[in-house]
């Protein structure tokens, strides 16, 4: 009997030019394109098994060891779905094929750090389930035509399918067959950029990032300024940026957009609010950093950007990591250890050297 089965994870991806507001919500059709990295670490990814057996009744999915239910016409339904279609359309043209499209699949899905806590857990989510199910059905699919589908499971999805920095376009067809991601230049293009994690709070978030879109789009006249005219041209800028390795300009534009985001959360009626006073104190930490920096002749050296959540990522060249590890430690008392995948400070520990 054969076993028809698939293990495939897909990393978190954290948003420089933020995506926030939809122009469809059944399609996920975002009103601007955004701008992301891909951190491509063991720690912070989904991983996702799913099998096909003639003996399953249903669908089923388990996250974290927990069943989810599969709500007819929901995200998971629909990803599933349209997964299945793309095997028929293998077993159409190829009458060998097992008739994998005809089994219910269980799928199980796991993420090695906190999930919904602005730590884009739908993203890697979303994106582990559309690449276990395509290596299941060993589909010919590229990257681009899959985050079509993991973007119907959640819009920032889509991004994690590629590594490096990449774009999701936002489309013009009201099928979406236009809207998705592309990569602007793999990791290695720009191996020297690194992703500082600062988790403020692990709680779950207080306003979805579903719900909070739709008030915004309802709501904020700043939204409508923001994707007409400040958007589009900030695209094309971090594109540039990027692929001049221009780490002012990429810095710079992260954090504009980041508290751009924020500013249109807080014009939303009645107004979100996603950071606290931790995550502001961040933002003063890093500007009061880059400040010196600039002061003394020299460039922007972080970068600070903000999800739906109070947790900072902090964008740097590798030379600037220990540095800043040791102000955040400095000011900030850690309920944890500092994760040091580069060993930078030895055995000793952070701040002890
Ligand atoms: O994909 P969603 O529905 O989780 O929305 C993500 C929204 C932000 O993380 C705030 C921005 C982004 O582009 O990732």
């Amino acid at each position: 009997m054969s076993v028809y089965q698939a293990t495939t994870s897909a990393p978190v991806n954290i948003a420089c030019i933020k995506y926030w507001g939809k122009r469809d919500t059944k399609l996920i059709l975002p009103t601007n394109s955004s701008l992301s990295v891909t951190l491509d670490q063991d720690h912070l990814r989904s991983t996702t098994t799913s099998r096909a057996d003639t003996s399953f009744d249903k669908d089923r999915l388990w996250l974290n060891g927990i069943e989810e239910e599969i709500k007819d016409g929901g995200r998971l339904a629909t990803c599933i779905k349209e997964m299945k279609k793309l095997r028929r359309e293998v077993e159409d043209k190829n009458s060998n094929e097992p008739k994998l499209s005809t089994f219910a699949v269980h799928i199980c899905s796991r993420n090695n750090f906190p999930t919904a806590a602005g730590l884009a857990s739908s993203a890697s989510g979303f994106a582990a389930l559309v690449s276990s199910l395509a290596a299941l059905y060993a589909l010919p699919a590229s990257p681009s035509q899959l985050s079509l589908i993991a973007r119907q499971g959640s819009g920032s999805a889509c991004r994690s399918l590629f590594g490096g920095f990449v774009a999701w376009e936002q489309g013009s067809l009201p099928d979406g067959s236009d809207s998705l991601a592309i990569e602007v230049a793999p990791q290695s293009h720009w191996p020297d950029i690194h992703a500082l994690i600062c988790v403020v709070s692990d709680d779950k978030k207080g306003t979805s990032s579903t719900s909070g879109m739709q008030r915004t789009v309802e709501t904020s006249p700043l939204l409508q300024h923001r994707i007409k005219n400040v958007v589009p041209v900030r695209m094309e800028a971090i594109k540039k940026a990027i692929l001049a390795r221009d780490f002012d300009s990429f810095a710079r534009i992260t954090m504009q957009d980041s508290n751009q985001f924020h500013a249109v959360a807080l014009d939303t009626d009645p107004p979100i609010f996603y950071m606290n006073d931790v995550s502001r104190a961040i933002i003063a930490l890093v500007t009061e950093y880059n400040r010196v920096s600039v002061e003394n002749g020299g460039m922007l050296k972080a970068a600070y950007t903000y999800d739906a959540g109070p947790n900072a990522v902090i964008y740097t060249p590798k030379e600037n990591i220990k540095d800043i590890v040791s102000i955040i430690v400095k000011y900030f008392p850690q309920a944890e250890a500092f994760k040091d995948p580069f060993g930078l400070f030895g055995a000793q520990g952070v701040g002890e050297g």
